[in-house]
C-alpha cells in the first residue's frame, strides 16, 4: 500500500472546496493501492513526510508568498526530509486575490531543492473557484494517486 500524504493551510470556504475536490480526486475508486492521509500544514511533521510516497500541497497566496503556515511545513521537514525523499511525486493547488506570481516561484525553488517530482503543474484560482477549476482540483489529486497506484 501506498501513502499520499495531502498538507495543506485550509483558511477559507473557497479553499476548502479546492481542498475537497483535490482530496476526492486524490480517493477516487478507480485507484487501488493508495491510502490517502491529510494534515493541515500547521501540524505535518517530518515524520508523516518520511512515511508517505507522494504529496500533495494547497496553500493561499499570502503577501506576495506560500502562507506562512505553508512555508512553516517546509522549514519544519527540508534538511530531515532531503536526501529520504527525493524524486517522490508531488502537485499542488494554490489560491489568491489576484497574483500567485511569487507564491508559485517560491513553490517550485522549494520542490527543487528537495527534488520533488511535480506531477503536474499547481492549479492556481483566484476568486470563487469555478466548476472546472473544482474538476482540475479532482483530477490534480487523481493524477498524483494514479502515480503511486494502480489504475
Ligand atoms: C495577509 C494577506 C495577504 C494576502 N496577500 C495576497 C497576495 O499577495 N496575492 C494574492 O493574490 N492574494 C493575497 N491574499 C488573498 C488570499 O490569497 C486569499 O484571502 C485566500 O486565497 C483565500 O481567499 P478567499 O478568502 O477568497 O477564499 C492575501 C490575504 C491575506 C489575508
Amino acid at each position: 500500500m501506498k501513502r499520499l500524504l495531502i498538507v495543506h493551510h485550509t483558511p477559507s470556504p473557497n479553499l476548502r472546496a479546492m481542498y475537497e475536490a483535490v482530496r476526492s480526486g486524490a480517493a477516487a475508486d478507480e485507484i487501488e493501492g493508495v491510502e490517502v492521509i491529510s494534515r493541515p500544514a500547521l501540524t505535518a511533521s517530518p515524520v508523516d513526510v518520511l512515511e508517505a510516497d507522494g504529496y500533495l500541497l494547497g496553500t493561499p497566496v499570502n503577501l506576495g508568498y506560500l502562507s506562512g503556515a505553508l512555508k512553516h511545513f517546509f522549514d519544519q521537514i527540508y534538511y530531515p526530509c532531503l536526501d529520504e525523499t527525493a524524486r517522490r511525486p508531488y502537485g499542488a493547488y494554490l489560491h489568491g486575490g489576484n497574483d500567485a506570481t511569487g507564491a508559485l516561484r517560491a513553490l517550485d525553488s522549494i520542490a527543487t531543492g528537495l527534488k520533488w517530482r511535480a506531477v503536474r503543474p499547481p492549479h492556481v484560482v483566484t476568486g470563487e473557484p469555478s466548476r472546472a477549476d473544482l474538476e482540475a482540483c479532482w483530477e490534480l489529486g487523481a493524477t498524483v494517486a494514479a502515480e503511486l497506484g494502480s489504475v
